[in-house]
């Protein structure tokens, strides 16, 4: 792992670390020897999986963007319907759990306050817990009923970036796990799965390699005070945690939005003055992906027409997008629900540069922490 010395900040040695860190991850849940081991944490009985009647995923910040994508992957390889929540909300609702219900907590540092008294609220209501986490022996681990560790290293900057892509791996881990107990994934679809889960890494590294291209972007729109992002179905997620990671480095508003949702009112901010960044990437090998594709080029189409300027996230040979868009980066095609491991990398290389651009203190900025300890 490159050492401190070769980058100016923790943040941008923590993005270059993805490759290994998704490496390790998908390493230690896919030979079956170590995924019994990575998953045996989780203490989740075959009979236990079969009864999940529906999953809650709780947790704060870039952790719960992280949740937002487990949602599709738990409902698309596993079949159990799933609910999402800010942890900070969670306790205040007076939530209803039925039996059968399996509450993951999503944390990096294991030590939020939300997220523990979320965890504590839901165990009160009878749910099975497992914390999704980095740190062995924190708090939230050592509560919940099971537990699956993320293995990335320790993550210094404030931003969540290797923790959150090493996230979505150990969800879909367990929703690949989940899925072949649960026998709502055929052994061909579990095999393609893990085929597009091994190649990962190396579309990972490429996509790190758009770092350059993104430098030079940050210096044509480090002077914008206010972003929007969009998403389409499980990219609605990284919209939003690229939106997060803007403000929490740069310090610049940036509000993420479903793409569908544009015309219900969001349509009335866009003009010259509020750049736009769309991501348009694209499953090659899913037929429906097409239709979606469809409509959110009509949208760019119409957006660039304003003479707004769009950041476009899309496959390398989309003709449609290069014919609308004047700054695309190149995203590969990778199975859809692993899609949001590559998305969100050029979009923490762009809040990165921006944020250095504007002189802010990257890896500790102001008013936030780590880990919020309190309530
Ligand atoms: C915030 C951090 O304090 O806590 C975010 O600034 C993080 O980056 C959030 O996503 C949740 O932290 P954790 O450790 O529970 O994932």
């Amino acid at each position: 792992m490159s050492s401190q010395k070769q980058f100016p900040h923790f943040m941008l040695k923590e993005i270059y670390e993805q490759p290994r860190a998704v490496m390790d991850a998908i390493a230690s849940y896919l030979s079956p020897e170590s995924q019994q081991k990575a998953l045996e944490d989780v203490r989740l009985s075959d009979e236990q999986i079969q009864q999940i009647r529906k999953i809650n995923i709780v947790a704060s910040g870039a952790s719960r963007h992280a949740g937002m994508v487990g949602e599709f992957m738990f409902e698309r390889l596993a079949r159990v319907p799933v609910e999402v929540d800010f942890a900070s909300q969670y306790c205040y609702r007076d939530p209803i759990t039925e039996p059968g219900e399996l509450t993951i907590l999503l944390s990096q540092s294991g030590t939020t306050a939300d997220t523990i008294a979320a965890q504590r609220e839901a165990k009160a209501k009878g749910a099975r817990t497992v914390a999704i986490c980095n740190v062995k022996g924190s708090p939230i681990t050592k509560e919940s009923d099971g537990n699956v560790y993320t293995h990335c290293g320790e993550e210094v900057s404030v931003a969540a970036t290797k923790s959150f892509t090493a996230q979505l791996i150990a969800l879909f881990a367990l929703a690949m796990h989940l899925g072949s107990v649960r026998r709502s994934l055929t052994a061909a679809e579990t095999r393609q799965n893990l085929d597009d889960l091994m190649a990962l890494p190396q579309k990972v590294q490429q996509v790190l390699e758009t770092d350059e291209q993104t430098k030079v972007l940050a210096r044509q729109f480090e002077e914008f005070n206010s972003f929007m992002f969009l998403g389409r179905d499980i990219s609605y997620p990284i919209a939003l945690e690229g939106a997060l990671k803007l403000k929490e480095t740069a310090y610049i508003h940036a509000e993420g939005f479903p793409t569908g949702e544009m015309k219900h009112g969001p349509n009335a901010l866009v003009d010259e003055n509020l750049p736009v960044v769309m991501i348009l990437t694209r499953d090659r090998n899913d037929p429906e992906a097409a239709i979606r594709h469809e409509k959110s080029v009509s949208l760019l189409r119409e957006v660039a027409r304003r003479g707004t300027k769009v950041i476009v996230l899309a496959n390398p040979d989309d003709a449609d997008v290069r014919q609308a868009a004047s700054h695309i980066i190149p995203v590969p095609s990778v199975l859809g629900l692993l899609l949001p491991v590559l998305e969100i990398i050029p979009l923490q290389l762009l809040a990165y540069h921006i944020a250095v651009l504007r002189g802010v203190n990257v890896d500790h900025p102001r008013n936030l922490s780590k880990s919020v300890i309190t309530e």
